[in-house]
């Protein structure tokens, strides 16, 4: 019968043992270690594999009534034990990404000082300023590879929600490991809770938050600065992926730091990745070229300039100048089309203002531009109207229209009215995963350009080459090894993008050609295997129970 002393050194007992989210098996621990580690009578007496706790998830979800309740069931699960929680969402990732991430977790960021119910990943707070390093130091884990971090200053299509937005850094890493298999325990997500301008959450006595304005950019800098160096000295090589900041902040400190600290931010580079994912695969239908395209794009924030960046960088490669390619491209934003008379633009926006007459018509300037590419990181909904997709179409057998913005009703334009309006013509992605559409008999599945295609693969390239530095050449080739994992067939039913019923192996190829460059170029430090992708294989997270107590 039982035994008092456990035969494994420092491995809880009892309740401490059942309450540790990393260690706990619930159920399915033995009859021997029952025994041996004071468990016995504090579990029912069955004793069930993996598979059984799964049947049993599974049938709880069922009843749930929708999915922010779900939500945060799945929530609570990984609090008890994670290993489960892995191996459910791994076991379907297409199913759980809308629930775990987008447009789940946007409910749950709105709500989150009411949902809450326990801790989870660390809050630096602007008051913690002089002692951040000993706030990381809190920390339990000393091997952590890659940190997500937030201000919540622009979570998704929804603004600023401050210290609400510690759903995402959780969300994002979550992702990681149920998309591309990167062992959870070396991930951290931060909330850098500065304040926030939101007046609802100001307002809100459940607002978990600091309730103060965020400092000015200077001050935020400071702070930034002293987080960056705190992160070098408790946690040296990890990876800072920075998550949805304000789109300013975003731009400027991602110039600040991509070249002198690990790091990447996934509004900007991730999204331009999958953009430039999808625009491949649609020229590959087309059987065109990046470089022989004119490219509008309705927004000219975060995502806007980070796709038109690094699809300048893209035709590059296809042989053009900077200047040839940045000539290629427009940008159309709140105040109309980015041209040199205008008093308002930011230094990266000035590289696409080419000489145009001023213009506050979408529809005139496409007309005058006659662009083959239509990209929405507007976040106005239903901006790109009939009259829009049908000046595309009168200019383009086949326009290539991408309505990214999110959520659902902040997409420029439905598939439904893209394939309708442009006559079933239409190559299509949308920032959010919409039904199939049928049209003239055809069945469409508008491609989704999911970040996730890009950043959970990136992770894993960090986890196993531990780079020095992440490149806009890195996400580059991620976007060619997306594009190449989409099939003819998926192709022939409008798919822009690799299926998410088969996204690990997807984001296994792509991570493998993202680490094969960091070796190329001398950006790892570990040594090079003879085979990129087993050695890959061979050091991936797998959610058993494999730990033997
Ligand atoms: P942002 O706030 O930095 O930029 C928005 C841009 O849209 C600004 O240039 C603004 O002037 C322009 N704009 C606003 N109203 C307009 C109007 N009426 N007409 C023309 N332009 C207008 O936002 P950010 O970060 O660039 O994101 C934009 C959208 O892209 C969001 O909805 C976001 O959810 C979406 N997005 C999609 C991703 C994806 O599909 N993978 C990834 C990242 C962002």
């Amino acid at each position: 019968m039982q035994t008092t002393q456990p035969i494994t050194k420092n491995v809880p007992t009892g309740m401490e043992l059942l309450t540790d989210p990393k260690l706990n098996k619930g159920t399915a621990f033995t009859e021997e270690e029952r025994a041996r580690l004071g468990l016995v009578g504090l579990l029912p007496d069955s004793i069930e594999d993996i598979d059984r706790q799964l049947e049993r998830v599974r049938g709880h979800l069922a009843i749930k009534p929708n999915d922010l309740e779900r939500y945060i069931h799945l929530i609570g699960l990984a609090d008890r034990n994670e290993t489960l929680f892995f191996k459910l969402l791994m076991s379907d990732p297409k199913y759980f990404l809308p629930i775990v991430y987008d447009p789940t977790v946007g409910e749950a960021c709105l709500k989150f000082g009411h949902i809450y119910r326990r801790p989870r990943g660390l809050y630096v707070s602007i008051h913690h300023k002089g002692r951040v390093a000993e706030v990381l130091r809190n920390w339990q884990a000393k091997d952590v590879r890659t940190i997500c971090v937030s201000t919540g200053g622009r979570i998704l299509g929804l603004g600023d929600l401050g210290a609400n937005g510690m759903g995402i850094p959780i969300g994002k890493l979550q992702l990681y490991t149920a998309c591309a298999a990167v062992p959870p325990d070396c991930l951290l997500p931060i909330l850098l809770d500065i304040g926030t301008t939101n007046q609802n959450l100001l307002a809100d006595p459940l607002y978990l938050g600091i309730r103060q304005q965020p400092p000015p950019t200077e001050a935020l800098d400071e702070f930034v600065d002293e987080f960056v160096r705190a992160v070098q000295e408790v946690f040296p090589g990890c990876c800072i992926h920075f998550e949805d900041w304000k789109g300013t902040d975003a731009i400027r400190l991602l110039a600040k730091y991509k070249d002198r600290i690990l790091c990447y931010n996934d509004d900007i580079q991730g999204t331009a990745s999958v953009a430039l994912a999808g625009l491949l695969t649609a020229l590959q239908i087309l059987g065109a070229k990046l470089r022989d395209q004119g490219i509008l794009f309705l927004g000219a924030g975060s995502a806007g300039l980070g796709i038109a960046d690094l699809l300048v960088s893209a035709m590059q490669h296809e042989g053009l100048t900077r200047e040839e390619a940045a000539a290629r491209i427009s940008l159309f934003d709140i105040n109309g089309l980015i041209e040199p008379s205008r008093k308002d633009l930011s230094l990266s926006q000035q590289v696409y203002a080419h000489p145009h007459a001023p213009s506050k018509d979408l529809v005139a300037t496409i007309q005058s531009l006659k662009p083959s590419i239509l990209i929405g990181v507007s976040t106005v909904g239903g901006a790109f109207n009939e009259r829009v997709v049908r000046a595309m179409s009168k200019l383009n057998k086949q326009p290539i229209i991408f309505a990214l913005s999110n959520p659902t009703d902040k997409a420029e334009c439905t598939p439904e009215q893209a394939y309708t309006w442009s006559n079933g013509q239409a190559l299509y992605a949308a920032g959010v995963q919409f039904p199939e559409v049928k049209f003239n008999g055809q069945t469409f599945h508008p491609g989704q350009a999911n970040n996730v295609y890009i950043f959970p693969a990136i992770g894993l390239s960090i986890y196993v080459a531990r780079p020095t530095r992440i490149t806009d050449e890195m996400f580059l080739v991620a976007a060619q090894a997306s594009a190449e994992q989409v099939t003819q067939e998926e192709r022939s039913h409008g798919m822009l993008f690799p299926s998410q019923s088969d996204i690990q192996q997807a984001e296994f190829a792509i991570a493998t050609r993202v680490a094969e460059y960091m070796f190329d170029h001398g950006f790892a430090t570990v040594k090079r295997p003879s085979d990129v992708r087993s050695w890959i294989e061979g050091q991936l997270y797998r959610p058993h129970y494999t730990v033997e107590f």
